[in-house]
């Protein structure tokens, strides 16, 4: 059988991403060019700056990603790329750069979710074994997923309020760290203790589905409360508490979950898969019930193009095509 080499565009937040993947599981390039730094200094990401740099190093990061995959657009079968959900302007930069490739190199369009992208990363790494159970959890998304198959997705609970990431990163912010905040409050919590014990938010009986605004609030009132008495909580602490409600939801609920459907893998996916409290947690959980865990390395839980061309392998192969009036969606459904 002959090989299947895609390409994958992703600009769906804050970084530039273009790779090549060959038959779903082995990157030929994965090129990602990152933006962290001009919004650094406003704490969080600007929609219109990330747009305009995404527009910025498109060409470049395209034809690096051909350079170190030694290619030629002849051995390209499909252009895959995000169509949502994510920021709309960036999106769109990528939804058109993709459509213009398409249309002057005659080659087929698949728009791809960028949640199935976080789940496919794994499969750069790993042969999927269904059902699977995936948690992605990132700074704009918090999901527990049911796969049954390829390119079958059944969202099974999902955030109400804020997103795992979005919370430590406000969290963080709250305690003068620079964003993203996720990175700072893990290696804190590490060196903390849990002196204060935050709300769990389990939400109804049986609800797979996560809250974390309330969490939030929580850590915002003692800190205040505790500033206007004059007291100082030790950063490591707040971090360290904060970090053990948050871990504690995500893994009971995933166990829970992953029993009831009597999973054969669980993924974990998203930035905030790169925590190591949650990693070793979920990893202690899983080896007693003797269920493979799955977490893609740092650079593939962060948000990179191999991993929609993994996802948009998938589609492609099972004839999905999107036309040339592909839309950028900011709220598109898995
Ligand atoms: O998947 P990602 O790179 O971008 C989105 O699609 O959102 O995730 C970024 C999020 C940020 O909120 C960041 O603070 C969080 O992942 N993050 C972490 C860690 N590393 C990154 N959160 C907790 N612990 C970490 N070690
Ligand atoms: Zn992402």
């Amino acid at each position: 059988k002959k090989d299947t080499i895609i390409l994958g565009i992703e600009t769906s937040c804050d970084e530039t991403a273009v790779a090549i993947v060959k038959n779903g599981n082995e990157i030929l390039s994965n090129v990602v060019s990152s933006q962290i730094e001009s919004h650094k200094r406003f704490g969080g990401v600007v929609p219109e700056i990330a747009s305009r740099h995404h527009v910025e190093q498109m060409t470049m990061v395209l034809e690096e990603a051909f350079n170190t995959a030694e290619l030629s657009w002849d051995s390209i079968d499909a252009v895959t790329v995000t169509e949502g959900p994510g920021l709309v302007g960036a999106l769109l930069i990528g939804v058109n750069t993709a459509k213009a490739l398409a249309f002057a190199k005659q080659k087929p369009l698949v728009g791809v979710h960028h949640i199935a992208g976080h789940i496919y990363a794994n499969r750069l790494e790993t042969e999927f074994k269904f059902p699977l159970l995936a948690l992605i959890v990132s700074g704009g998304h918090t999901e527990l997923v049911l796969m049954r198959d390829h390119g079958n997705y059944e969202v099974i609970g999902q955030t109400r309020d804020d997103a795992a990431g979005e919370a430590y990163d406000k969290v963080a912010r709250m305690l003068k760290m620079p964003y993203p905040g996720g990175p700072h409050i893990d290696r804190l919590a590490a060196e903390g203790e849990e002196t204060i014990t935050f709300p769990r938010a389990w939400l109804e009986d049986g609800s797979y589905d996560f809250s974390f605004s309330g969490l939030k609030s929580s850590v915002i009132n003692k800190i205040h409360n505790a500033e206007q008495r004059g007291e100082v909580l030790k950063k490591e602490d707040i971090a360290a508490s904060f970090q053990a409600s948050v871990i504690e939801v995500l893994t009971k609920k995933t166990l829970r979950a992953a029993k009831e459907y009597n999973v054969k893998q669980v993924i974990v996916a998203g930035g905030v898969a790169a925590n190591k409290g949650l990693r070793a947690r979920l990893q202690e959980e899983f080896d007693e019930i003797d269920v493979p865990l799955l977490i893609p390395p740092l650079h593939l839980c962060t948000d990179n193009a191999a991993m929609i061309a993994a996802a948009g392998t998938i589609a492609y192969e099972q004839g999905k095509r999107s036309g040339l009036d592909l839309n950028a969606n900011s709220s598109l459904p898995l």
